[in-house]
């Protein structure tokens, strides 16, 4: 049941931090190293791997183009993230020192296993991050990460998503320490990072009052924007899907340095814009950007909500409405600021008299191509 939650999916936003941890479970060793027992193709194979895609459908693409920049980062092996439903038609350049890393919350979803099919066909490997124990997708790959999130009620993904996010990263740094030790001491103080993740989306939870009522300002839009850099463009991406899906608002993710290259002129007096501001200590260019991009889209009429990391006082000047997320690495923001845009997207649709656990026109898990 619903556990006296209105809707499985604030039930479902709130057991993130336990799905989180769960999912960390026995996967970070005591000296801070990775253990993925489940992964069943042995280390001189990836070590062998010259090429990973990441293959997904919905919210899942969303976790494997986070997943580019962290894997590529943390391993040096180049990354290439593609729609399950696009994979198979272009004839992509596959062998057996390929690795396709496959996303999928029910395991079931057949685009997703069409391409997994065809990348076997190929001679590569496949690894399989999945929520659903036993389901087709696993079952037809070499290896399997479970994300531990338990059953999934609510159309939309949300903790889902975010256990798919955090998988991806164990599957990282686990190739980053199987390929070499050079990476040892990095991967050791990423683990003690992950460590901190399940309270760090308790504590964004804790301020889920004032991003509800944020949301009910906004229920009458009939466009909102979402911009992010890095990392937070994929999540300015599930911003937007999250918003469409459950609020029926037409929404858009960009790529914040990209906007000026032409859908800045969506923007008027007044048009939401949501922005996902990176972490101050980062790289310091990367920050500085988006602050200007928020300074931009200002200038231009825009109604400028941020999400920003705890201290962050750079975006305040440009900023109509603040967001705040604790202090995360650059790579592991995710986690945090994807959090207030699922529970924003809810609100939302809530406010609007929506369905918001069986939105319109979809289904949990899509079985035809
Ligand atoms: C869909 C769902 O069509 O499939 C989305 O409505 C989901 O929410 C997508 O993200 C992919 O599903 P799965 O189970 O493969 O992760």
């Amino acid at each position: 049941g619903k556990a006296g939650y209105p809707w499985f999916m604030l039930k479902e936003i709130d057991e993130q931090p336990q799905a989180v941890a769960d999912t960390l479970l026995g996967r970070l060793g005591n000296r801070g190293e990775i253990v993925l027992d489940e992964v069943r193709i042995s280390d001189e194979d990836l070590r062998g791997i010259t090429k990973i895609f990441v293959i997904a459908c919905g919210t899942a693409y969303h976790a494997g183009l986070i997943a580019k920049y962290a894997v590529e980062h943390w391993t040096r092996i180049p990354v290439e993230v593609e729609l399950a439903s696009e994979f198979r038609y272009r004839d992509p350049v596959l062998d057996r020192s390929t690795l396709v890393i496959v996303i999928s919350q029910s395991g079931e979803t057949m685009d997703t296993l069409m391409a997994l099919r065809h990348a076997k066909e190929q001679q590569a490997r496949v690894l399989a991050i999945c929520n659903a124990n036993g389901s087709t997708i696993p079952r037809e790959s070499d290896a399997v990460l479970y994300t531990r999130a338990g059953p999934e009620v609510a159309v939309a993904s949300t903790k889902g998503f975010l256990t798919q996010v955090v998988a991806c990263y164990l599957v990282g740094l686990f190739l980053a320490q199987v390929r070499g030790l050079k990476y040892e001491d990095e991967v050791a103080a990423v683990v003690a990072e992950l460590r901190k993740l399940p309270d760090q989306v308790r504590e964004v939870l804790a301020g889920v009052e004032s991003v509800r009522e944020l949301g009910r300002s906004l229920a009458t839009e009939s466009t909102i924007l979402f911009l992010g850099r890095h990392v937070g463009y994929p999540v300015a991406l599930e911003g937007a899907l999250k918003l469409k899906e459950l609020a029926y608002i037409h929404a858009e993710g960009f790529a914040a340095g990209e906007l000026k290259h032409g859908s800045i002129a969506l923007i008027g007096q007044g048009t939401p814009v949501i922005v996902v501001a990176p972490s101050p200590h980062g790289r310091e260019s990367l920050h500085g950007k988006v602050v200007s991009n928020i300074q931009e889209v200002r200038a231009r009429g825009a109604r400028t909500i941020v999400i920003a990391e705890e201290g962050d006082d750079e975006v305040l000047p440009y900023a109509d409405h603040v967001i705040r997320v604790p202090r995360t690495p650059t790579l592991l923001a995710p986690v945090v600021t994807t959090v207030p845009l699922q529970i924003l997207a809810c609100e939302i649709a809530d406010t609007r008299g929506l369905d918001v656990d069986m939105p319109r026109n979809l289904a949990k898990s899509v079985t035809v191509e």
